[in-house]
């Protein structure tokens, strides 16, 4: 199997998470995409859903599934959404797609929080893949200097606006031995609006596509 058939594998599998006459929390990515897309086939069995995009919004609203504005709803039984990398402790590093605050609020506003991600993704300690952290535009070149004395590389990732009207540094070189210390000092720097890691509200459930099927970890 390739990787995107890992992907479709977890996707499908996570459809055993949808809480039926509930409103679902979406994510962002190609895994999500293919989640959207078996969700289509129940689609009748939601009252709704939040998006964490515009481009899963539409990809939602193209299969005929509801989509909600997140003020309008009190309760998100479940979100489910994919991931650049995992740790053992479910911890996660998002926003290759650049959607992490979206994420982040859909992920805070919902009950539970199911990882799909294909076994690429899980590694022993988190910094391999570069942490997107979204910035105000006029603060980007502040907070570049603020993550260079803490260790890291950022990178600005050129011609890329978020659905918010911001912009997304990459931050390569960090070895993140304490997530949720790093998220928060992060979200600290004047500017940041928040950083790609999800630590302090991490997945309760990873469902990780391999090539003997889908694996189940839990925190
Ligand atoms: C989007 O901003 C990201 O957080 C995605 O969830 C993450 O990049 C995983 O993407 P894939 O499912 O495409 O690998």
């Amino acid at each position: 199997m390739n990787q995107d058939d890992l992907k479709k594998l977890v996707a499908k599998a996570a459809i055993e998470y949808v809480v039926p006459d509930t409103i679902i929390g979406i994510g962002t990515g190609s895994t999500a995409n293919h989640f959207i897309d078996f969700l289509a086939d129940i689609k009748g069995r939601i009252n709704g859903t939040v998006a964490s995009s515009e481009a899963s919004a539409e990809r939602l609203r193209g299969h005929g599934i509801p989509v909600l504005d997140l003020n309008q709803v009190d309760e998100i039984s479940v979100y489910i959404d994919g991931a650049d990398e995992a740790d053992p402790h479910l911890h996660l590093t998002k926003g290759g797609g650049g959607a992490l605050t979206r994420e982040k609020i859909v992920a805070a506003a919902s009950k539970r929080f199911v990882c799909i991600a294909d076994q690429s993704k899980v590694v022993d300690v988190l910094g391999n893949f570069p942490l997107p952290v979204e910035v105000i535009p006029m603060a980007r070149s502040y907070v570049a200097r603020e993550l260079v004395k803490l260790g890291g590389n950022p990178v600005w990732r050129e011609g890329f606006v978020t659905d918010n009207g911001n912009v997304i540094l990459d931050v390569h070189g960090l070895t993140i031995v304490n997530p949720p210390e790093l998220e928060a000092r992060l979200n600290n720097i004047a500017g940041v609006v928040t950083n790609g890691l999800f630590a302090l509200r991490p997945a309760d459930v990873l469902l990780l596509g391999t090539e003997e099927g889908v694996k189940t970890i839990t925190r």
